[in-house]
């Protein structure tokens, strides 16, 4: 019980402030915002193909892309230090163990962020791009690794990704899913630049059992549980999926990461944005 009302506590304290925050700058955000996204990426946002069969069918704040776009701008100062509570190098270490690499991978990390996932893929692949739609977040990462020329950095959306059909041999993203508006269009994306045959891995937050809980996660962001996860990555048409729960400590939010491949025949399905990186 004491568990259940510390973290219905948690939950409801960051609902409140990330709302009060964000209302609170409401009209700097129109301006600043307003300049940085796309003609495309505000056509992505009107999107939205789920239904209420799952309950997906709600945002939550941070499912607006110039709601996240703006709270990175801000959390990225901090990211580093606040994010390794919960998704830990364990976590990450374990998740990568899930993936088979080969010798010249072409390697996409979908949302890296400051570039936590994308340090761990370097350990195991040397041609390795990375994709946000911060910049403030991918500042972070390029300090770290884009000066030495490690890993090439797109900015972008995950529902619009600025790469030909079939492109990688292995898709990343850890801890961005749960942001996008459209999560079948993102994983669809996904599937499009991957390779026929090829691996993806997506971490996510899981669904809470606790009903209270569940309201609370729903008006932040997507959480989603294994029977979710089997509909969004039936419908962006993957296949051999499975979902694992991975947890920092049994007091910790629960992380449901989904590792799947790309039909060998990859049937596409829309169109590509961009040339091959
Ligand atoms: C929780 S962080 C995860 C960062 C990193 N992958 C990690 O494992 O620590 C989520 C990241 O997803 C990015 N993001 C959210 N929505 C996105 C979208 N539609 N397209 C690209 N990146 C997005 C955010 O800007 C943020 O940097």
């Amino acid at each position: 019980m004491f568990e259940v009302v510390r973290t219905l506590g948690t939950l409801g304290l960051i609902v409140v402030h990330v709302t009060a925050y964000i209302r609170s700058v409401q009209r700097a955000r129109q301006t600043e915002i307003r300049g940085t996204l796309t003609a495309e990426t505000q056509l992505a946002e009107s999107v939205l193909l789920l239904d209420g069969r799952y309950n997906l069918a709600e945002m939550g704040i941070l499912e607006d892309k110039s709601n996240a776009q703006f709270f990175y701008k801000y959390l990225s100062k901090v990211y580093d230090q606040v994010n390794r509570i919960n998704w830990t190098e364990e976590m990450r270490s374990e998740a990568l163990e899930w993936l088979e690499f080969g010798a010249n991978d072409r390697v996409l990390d979908v949302g890296c962020g400051t570039g936590f996932g994308t340090a761990g893929l370097l350990e195991y692949a040397d041609n390795v791009h990375a994709l946000d739609q911060s910049i403030h977040q991918m500042e972070n990462a390029f300090e770290k690794f884009g000066k030495q020329g490690q890993v090439t950095f797109h900015m972008g959306d995950a529902e619009r990704l600025p790469f030909t059909d079939n492109t990688f041999d292995i898709v990343w993203s850890s801890g961005s899913i749960e942001y996008w508006p459209n999560p079948i269009q993102g994983l669809k994306e996904i599937r499009r630049v991957a390779k026929p045959g090829g691996q993806i891995l997506i971490v996510g937050p899981d669904y809470p059992s606790n009903p209270i809980l569940q309201r609370a996660a729903d008006a932040i962001m997507l959480f989603y549980d294994k029977d979710e996860a089997d509909y969004m990555f039936t419908e962006a048409g993957f296949v051999d999926f499975h979902h694992y729960i991975q947890q920092a400590s049994s007091r910790s939010p629960r992380a449901i990461t989904t590792v799947a491949r790309v039909p060998d025949e990859n049937i596409q399905t829309h169109e590509s944005f961009a040339a091959s990186p």
